[in-house]
């Protein structure tokens, strides 16, 4: 595969597994052709075109050659200046890396990371809170997550790749998207009665089983072990940034019967906000959420014969093998 291919599976795959679905993503890139063709010619000049195919703006195909043969890639949920280093030496010790892949944004997909966050109106949806309500709590924040990100020095590390010549990616919401659809169906087919039994289901998921011995597993926020869980929705593992845009989503969810979210993340303003309107919180493992996506997409590249080396707390588990093994930390150290 070359990198370009890469790139573009992410994306697919990422499609594949999106809350909207298909007929959703097909909205969205039509809507930005519109909002393209309603701007005037001088602003249609920095528009960034890759909208009209590619429904994630906080996925971009960062700087390198898109046509090299990749034989070995370094993934990483955050890739800073250090990784890119990382992946510099691992050449000098004989182990060429072809291409870099961040989870995490960087460059000019940061920039724009606010742009996917609809996707969590969909997830929402899924469990009955109905869109015009997120919509509206969500709509709020839009403005606030872009001004908090605008002033971040975005470019070191994709600048710090080009001058090593290293192609560099980012997938972020392709990945979530694909936890975010393997962690619903999985709860969705377990019968639970208590927020204890879930935690114990969600630590079957290997990446959960190795975050749990590291210290870094499903963890309950809000409410405790023997809480009846009620309605479940994983609302807080696709979409952009943590959470639903804002803490006041959680009195609505409790008025359309939700009892128990399942995040990655969630900040103290959500947790204060979720006891008080009686709402669980756990957080299934930040780490080890982002790899459980990531690694169904690099599953399909190791299939295509890519070698994949963990770093950055990517916890690399391979569902092609019959005998499944779970790695990450010790294959960094090993490296
Ligand atoms: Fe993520
Ligand atoms: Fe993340």
């Amino acid at each position: 595969m070359n990198t370009q291919e890469i790139f573009d599976l992410s994306i697919k795959t990422g499609v594949e597994n999106d809350p909207r679905g298909g007929t959703g993503v097909k909205d969205v890139l039509s809507q930005n052709k519109k909002d393209y063709e309603d701007l005037p010619k001088r602003k249609q000049a920095e528009y960034d075109k890759e909208k009209f195919v590619n429904p994630y703006s906080d996925s971009r195909f960062l700087v390198g050659d898109r046509k090299r043969k990749i034989k070995r890639v370094l993934v990483g949920i955050d890739i800073g200046v250090g990784e890119v280093m990382l992946a510099n030496e691992l050449e000098r010790r004989g182990k060429k890396i072809d291409l870099i892949i961040a989870h995490h944004p960087e460059g000019k997909a940061l920039a724009r990371l606010h742009e996917v966050m609809d996707i969590q109106t969909a997830v929402l949806a899924c469990a009955g809170v109905p869109e015009n309500i997120s919509q509206g709590v969500l709509h709020d924040q839009l403005e606030n997550v872009w001004r908090r990100i605008m002033p971040v020095n975005q470019y070191k590390s994709v600048m710090a790749a080009e001058l090593l010549d290293i192609p560099m990616i980012n997938v972020h919401t392709p990945a979530d998207n694909c936890v975010w659809r393997l962690v619903d169906e999985y709860i969705g087919k377990k019968k639970l009665k208590t927020v204890g039994d879930l935690i114990e289901a969600l630590k079957e998921i290997p990446e959960y089983k190795k975050a749990a011995e590291i210290h870094a597993g499903p963890s309950i926020f809000s409410g405790d072990e023997r809480s009846y869980v009620g309605k479940i929705v994983v609302s807080g593992m696709t979409g952009g940034t943590s959470g639903k845009g804002s803490e006041k989503i959680y009195e609505r969810m409790s008025h359309y019967g939700i009892g128990t979210e399942v995040a990655m993340h969630v900040g103290e303003e959500d947790r204060e906000e979720a006891i008080k309107h009686y709402i669980n919180i756990v957080i299934a493992g930040h780490m080890a959420s982002d790899s459980i996506g990531l690694n169904i997409i690099m599953d399909k590249l190791e299939r295509a014969g890519v070698e994949i080396v963990p770093c950055s707390g990517y916890i690399r588990h391979s569902r092609n093998a019959k005998r499944k093994r779970v790695s990450g930390t010790r294959a960094v150290r090993r490296a």
